[in-house]
């Protein structure tokens, strides 16, 4: 009964797996009701297949004001946004529409296209860092200014004022904080960007933002609140999570000489290893949550309509049925279909830009700095068991 429903672990033990609490969902209870940490309940799907039908079934929204939407950060009821619905929270067709107007920004050869550049933006960043002093912190140095630079590029937000951007995002994703601070932090990166776009409906510049300004006008006008809300998500998701999978990728090689021999010898092999590297951490698995608007039923178990569900998407890549020998981190094996980026009609928008860059990134760092190692006993990194995404606070790196 929800009486005795146990707490759901939201914190990793061991850095590379889900809490064993997940796994053994996965094994004994797959799809099951918890106690949220700071409050209220809501349903866990551990399984992979049970994840994937809940992401494609329209019985489920994607709203998040839903009054009865899974809250992890202690927030009291839905509270109030400064934004428009983003695409994330909508369902069709409203969804559809939204995501169709800027898709043609995200395609695989419009990503394959802005390799150049990416490439150019990770040269310069690793020859600053060679230039420097040495330990380095590789989140400062690498992991989050590519993708911050690369994304505020694409929207046209000028990178000069990355500073803003990066704490606020940060923030954003930040469990510990109070929801009022979380608030104020989504409150004033609203009011920068409402600035930020009123310029570009006066003179649009030729970048994503500009772009949908010009899109816009041809179809009849120009709708400034989801423009407000599109770049608010861009900027957010285009920051954290790239970043985070940057500083756990090049750990996670580091201790694995042998892959990382391995990727040496054929660069070939990145993308695939990029893959496993999504697989093994599932670093954005809080960002999938649901609210069944019917009763559904899924294996036996009946989600009763209003209730809220998180996807244990971490566990869900480990699954036997779909991943053999999951545990194993093993950058030979086909992980493609993992649910890392989720899946159905919200998966990733961003999943080629982030692998472009994840695959760049680890080509560049270990080719030109071979002798990459940590600067400081693994026992003593600090994982980001206090944000929604999972990630590495600091990474300090010598040669
Ligand atoms: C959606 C993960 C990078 C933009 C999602 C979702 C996940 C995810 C799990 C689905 C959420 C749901 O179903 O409710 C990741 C990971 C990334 C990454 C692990 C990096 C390794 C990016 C980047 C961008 C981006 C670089 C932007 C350039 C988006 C957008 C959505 C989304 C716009 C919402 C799509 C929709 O609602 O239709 N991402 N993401 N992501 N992501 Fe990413």
């Amino acid at each position: 009964t929800a009486d005795s429903a146990e707490t759901l672990q939201i914190t990793r033990t061991c850095p590379y797996a889900p809490p064993e609490q997940h796994l053994r969902f996965l094994r004994e209870q797959p799809v099951t009701k918890v106690a949220l940490p700071k409050g209220s309940e809501a349903w866990v799907a551990a399984r992979y297949e049970d994840i994937r039908t809940i992401l494609s079934d329209p019985r489920f929204t994607a709203d998040r004001r839903h009054p009865n939407a899974p809250r992890l950060n202690g927030e009291t009821g839905p509270g109030e946004s400064p934004l428009p619905k983003m695409m994330l929270e909508m369902d069709p067709p409203e969804h559809g529409q939204a995501r169709r107007a800027v898709i043609g920004e995200f395609t695989v050869r419009r990503m394959a296209a802005l390799r150049p550049r990416i490439q150019q933006i990770v040269d310069e960043h690793l020859d600053a860092m060679l230039a420097g002093p040495r330990p380095v912190d590789l989140v400062r140095a690498l992991a989050l200014p590519v993708p911050s630079l690369v994304i505020c590029e694409l929207l046209g937000v000028p990178y000069e004022e990355h500073d803003f951007f990066q704490t606020h995002s940060a923030q954003l994703l930040n469990r510990t904080i109070t929801p009022q601070e979380r608030q104020h932090a989504s409150l004033e990166l609203a009011i920068y960007l409402d600035k930020l776009i009123r310029a570009k409906e006066e003179d649009p510049t030729d970048d994503l933002l500009g772009r949908q300004v010009i899109k816009q006008r041809e179809n009849g006008g120009v709708d400034h609140g989801a423009l407000l809300s599109l770049a608010f998500l861009l900027l957010i998701a285009g920051h954290e999570t790239t970043a985070n999978m940057i500083s756990l990728g090049t750990y996670m090689l580091l201790r694995h000489p042998d892959a990382l021999a391995a990727l040496r010898e054929d660069p070939g092999k990145t993308a695939g290893a990029v893959e496993e590297l999504l697989r093994h951490f599932t670093i954005a698995e809080f960002a999938m949550m649901r609210v069944a608007l019917e009763d559904v039923e899924l294996g036996g178990t009946v989600i009763p309509a209003g209730e809220g569900v998180l996807m244990l998407a971490n566990a869900g890549n480990r699954d036997p049925e779909v991943f053999a020998d999951a545990d194993t981190f093993d950058i030979e094996r086909d992980a493609r279909s993992h649910l890392a980026f989720g899946f159905g009609p919200h998966q990733c928008l961003g999943q080629s830009l982030a692998r472009v860059e994840l695959e760049i990134v680890f080509n560049t760092l270990f080719r030109r700095i071979p002798g990459l190692r940590l600067a400081v006993p693994a026992e003593q990194l600090e994982f980001k068991d206090d944000a929604t995404v999972y990630g590495i606070h600091e990474l300090p790196v010598t040669w």
